[in-house]
């Protein structure tokens, strides 16, 4: 089984996110005999979080995008676990780049969310990623060590986890890292974990470049900002996949 999921970051209205539903839906019902060996998610922003509610009878899955690691209490702004599973959803995105880098989010508070994820049904998507600075110096390794260590710190039980391999300077550029270093991490981040948690790969994947990609043959999928913001090319993406 593969996944390809969609992040649409803050791309998207409500409206236009029930539209993109729509038209998901439809054409995983009319490729359904193709798509049987992967998983389609997405991932808008919060102001959708009640359309995973509305369409609990789904053929994708639906996810979110970050998550606060309290449950409730004066925390103005920020969206509860409660939310989340009031609204049925599948997977949560945690220490995404963009998250790390702007809104400053820590390994330690990366931890927080994991532990308080791993006690529901709902899935951590956990992504990684060394900056080009790091791969440049040699410390790519170092790096996601430490990122997947201090994330899973005191878990014991992550059999619910993906963790999906962004390296940051590759993310929405049209870069993508040489088909070996994608396998290497991915050897390499098996063998820290010591089991088969599903690690997919992000930055940039399109249309021009998923055959390449195809060729990483230990990866379990995809984790898709841009490309995955037109439900119809979305779809096509997911057909090149083997
Ligand atoms: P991109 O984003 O596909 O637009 O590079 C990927 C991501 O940030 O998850």
């Amino acid at each position: 089984m593969k996944y390809l999921i969609g992040n649409f970051k803050m791309n998207k209205t409500f409206f236009e996110v029930e539209s993109y539903i729509e038209a998901l839906s439809y054409l995983i019902e009319q490729n359904a005999n193709k798509l049987s060996n992967i998983k389609i998610g997405i991932a808008p922003s919060f102001d959708s979080t009640h359309l995973s509610y509305i369409h609990s009878n789904r053929n994708f899955l639906f996810g979110l995008q970050n998550i606060y690691h309290e449950l409730n209490g004066a925390y103005t702004g920020e969206v509860s676990l409660n939310v989340a599973i009031a609204a049925d959803i599948d997977f949560i995105l945690i220490g995404h780049s963009e998250r790390r880098s702007l809104f400053n989010e820590t390994n330690e508070l990366i931890n927080k969310k994991i532990s308080h994820l791993e006690k529901t049904r709902i899935t951590p998507i956990l992504c990684i990623g060394e900056s080009l600075e790091e791969f440049e110096n040699n410390q790519t390794f170092t790096v996601l060590e430490n990122q997947i260590k201090s994330a899973l710190k005191n878990i014991e039980d992550h059999k619910n986890l993906i963790i999906s391999y962004e390296p940051v300077y590759c993310i929405g550029n049209g870069i993508i890292p040489e088909a070996s270093h994608i396998k290497k991490v991915v050897d390499f981040i098996h063998s820290l974990l010591h089991d088969e948690t599903p690690i997919l790969y992000g930055g940039s994947v399109s249309l021009n470049n998923i055959d390449i990609l195809e060729q990483v043959d230990n990866l379990s999928g995809y984790l898709v900002g841009g490309a995955s913001l037109n439900a119809a090319k979305f779809i096509e993406l997911a057909l090149r996949i083997k």
